[in-house]
């Protein structure tokens, strides 16, 4: 989590344009009475538009006026959000990832690029064209490592080519967004590995799957239930827990005498005995004669 604060140097006021103003009701106009705080972080997010980027602190006021909250209360939602930026930023604002995979990609020697054409983070260059920061996971992972600049992701990036992006950008050229790469969306680098049977896509095989059940032989059941399934387990002590279950399960309530194994692990000897007898209950015959 990085340090958020407030830039040293604010402007003195801050208004909505007329526009801005007419959107911002509507947006608070969404909410029942009594809930108007709900659109705090529209707001904000329209305010920092408005103002190049980034959202000073008469902006953070005038919202709170707006929404009849305390000016703390937008404040934590400003400072907690790296969504807002409390200081300038440069006509190119660059977000880069440095969550796990990024890093694990090259991430770092992105950052090194960023120090190298545009300096620390949150600097931005005597030309006003470049800053940047480093962020958590902008869910782009399996294109790694990526940035965002502005609203437009860029993956796949080498260190030659994300120099050449800001470069670029700096000149004002056009850019490509996306994969730097080529590569289609998130596709596998390489071709596909899996599900490329062409089958599967001309509709030959649509619901193919009901045959299994269907030209299973009836009647035969009971082969097809035990079909590979494993073995019964026949050691004895398993024995001992499948005639207790029968004994539950007796239709009166009242259970058979199950037969119990004891293996003695010291002599290997195996005892068959069978199960005490289950006292009746008061009034109520035994439950089995004789033992
Ligand atoms: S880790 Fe970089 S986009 Fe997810």
């Amino acid at each position: 989590m990085s340090v958020r604060r407030l830039a040293e140097v604010q402007p003195a006021d801050f208004a909505f344009t007329q526009d801005n103003l007419h959107w911002a009701e509507g947006q608070i106009a969404k909410y029942p009475e009594g809930r108007q705080a709900s659109a705090v972080i529209p707001l904000l997010w329209r305010a920092q538009e408005q103002h190049g980027g980034w959202l000073p602190e008469p902006a953070i006021r005038r919202v709170a006026e707006m929404l009849g909250m305390p000016v703390i209360r937008v404040m934590e939602v400003a400072t907690f959000y790296t969504m807002f930026n409390l200081k300038p930023v440069g006509e190119h604002f660059v977000q880069l990832c440095g969550t796990t995979p990024c890093a694990l990609r090259g991430a770092n020697a992105l950052k090194d690029v960023c120090k190298k054409l545009i300096g620390d983070q949150n600097h931005v260059t005597d030309d006003g064209k470049l800053s940047w920061l480093e962020v958590e996971c902008l869910g782009a992972c399996s294109n790694a490592p990526m940035v965002q600049i502005n609203f437009d992701y860029y993956e796949d990036l080498t260190p030659e080519s994300f120099e050449a992006l800001l470069e670029d950008l700096r000149a004002g050229r056009p850019v490509k967004t996306g994969s730097q790469t080529g590569r289609s969306c998130s596709a596998p680098f390489g071709g596909d590995t899996s599900l490329t049977d062409e089958s599967l896509y001309d509709g030959s095989v649509v619901g193919s799957w009901k045959s299994r059940f269907s030209d299973e032989p009836k009647g035969d059941a009971t082969a097809a239930d035990s079909a590979g399934r494993p073995e019964q387990n026949s050691r004895p002590e398993a024995k001992t827990a499948a005639s207790a279950k029968d004994a539950e399960a007796q239709p009166n309530g009242k259970a058979k005498r199950a037969t119990t194994v004891k293996s003695d692990t010291a002599s290997g000897a195996t005892t068959v005995g069978t199960a005490p007898k289950t006292p009746a209950a008061p009034g109520e015959p035994p439950s089995e004669k004789g033992a």
